[in-house]
């Protein structure tokens, strides 16, 4: 088998009748949202590796810098042989922990993004020699089956992508996690932290606009796969924080009252005027929220390290 190997946990006529369901689901509910997974096309993906080199997208600089710092702990802790990462993308910053782990065979990364995992897999087996990477296309919120593989496994979760979950979707994944894992395994998991509310917003709005185009995406996304008319640009970008629950919201407003035809789904959607349409929840997190959520589902936390400005935390925890 060659040392990269690429499995679709779901047929793609799955993932269509996902998107079906979301959208249909999404744009006729009150207020409308959808899902941040379908941001994720190949555009999508280039455009949010693109996010993480903005001087005001602190989280990846900040979790990077935690990682450098801690991978040899985190290796030490845990004395994994398998490496599993949900919502992998460019897998870039997991370079650091294959370095820390040594002789670590095996690496399965996990996400929607085929273009992602295909570049992310392909440039690492070449880079290592010694490396197979069991790259999965699949959804981290559905029912996950993860290959039979040498344990003990960590299981990375990076990037502050748990903040995109809602509450109880969050309990749900977490236990899910949990139900993967075996006694000895480990979950190691980035999480963005609540600050200033003018940090938090400049990172999901940034000066040159790349975050606006990475929120139209979405769009694009919907017209590709289900034939829909919506013209983004007839969309603004709005980021906000929402103090009370402690997250970000991606929304687009729509400029004018418009009506958007779907005839994948034989759907036309209403707009008023400055209505939004909420895209994307970020969740921002403090240690005692952390560790409780962890605890709940079944698992001891361990470990918990932040940068030096204290803007993002790692925690890592083990299966008792
Ligand atoms: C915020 S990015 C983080 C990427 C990378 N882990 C990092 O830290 O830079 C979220 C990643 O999760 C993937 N993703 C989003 N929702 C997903 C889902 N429901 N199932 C699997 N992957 C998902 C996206 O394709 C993307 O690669």
């Amino acid at each position: 088998m060659s040392p990269f190997h690429l499995t679709r946990t779901l047929p793609e006529d799955a993932t269509e009748a996902a998107l079906r369901a979301d959208v249909l689901h999404g744009l006729t509910a009150t207020p409308k949202t959808l899902p941040p997974k379908w941001f994720y096309d190949a555009h999508g993906s280039e455009l949010f590796e693109k996010i993480t080199e903005l001087p005001e997208y602190y989280p990846t600089r900040a979790e990077r810098e935690i990682l450098v710092s801690r991978a040899a702990d985190i290796a030490a802790a845990t004395g994994a042989r398998t490496l599993v990462e949900l919502g992998s993308g460019s897998s870039d910053k997991t370079r650091h922990l294959l370095d820390a782990f040594g002789g670590l065979r095996l690496y399965v990364p996990v996400d929607v993004s085929e273009s992602a995992l295909t570049q992310a897999g392909r440039a690492l087996v070449a880079e290592r020699p010694g490396l197979s990477v069991h790259a999965l296309i699949a959804d981290f919120t559905a029912r996950l089956e993860l290959p039979d593989t040498p344990g003990p496994r960590l299981l990375v979760f990076l990037g502050g992508t748990i903040g995109n979950l809602l509450p109880a979707e969050r309990a749900a994944f977490l236990s899910s996690v949990r139900a993967l894992l075996a006694p000895g395994d480990a979950l190691l998991l980035g999480t963005d932290l609540v600050k200033d509310e003018e940090v938090l917003v400049r990172a999901y709005d940034d000066a040159a606009g790349v975050t606006a185009a990475f929120n139209r995406n979405v769009l694009a996304v919907v017209n590709r796969e289900l034939g829909a008319d919506f013209e983004p640009g007839a969309f603004d970008h709005v980021a906000l924080w929402d103090a009370e629950r402690e997250w970000i919201e991606m929304r687009l407003r729509s400029r004018t009252e418009q009506t958007v035809k779907i005839p994948g789904l034989d759907l036309a959607v209403e707009f008023a005027a400055g209505e939004e349409l909420r895209t994307e929840v970020s969740a921002k997190f403090r240690q005692e929220g952390v560790w409780a959520e962890l605890a709940a589902a079944g698992l001891r936390p361990a470990h918990w390290w932040t940068d030096g400005e204290g803007r993002f935390a790692l925690s890592l925890s083990v299966v008792p």
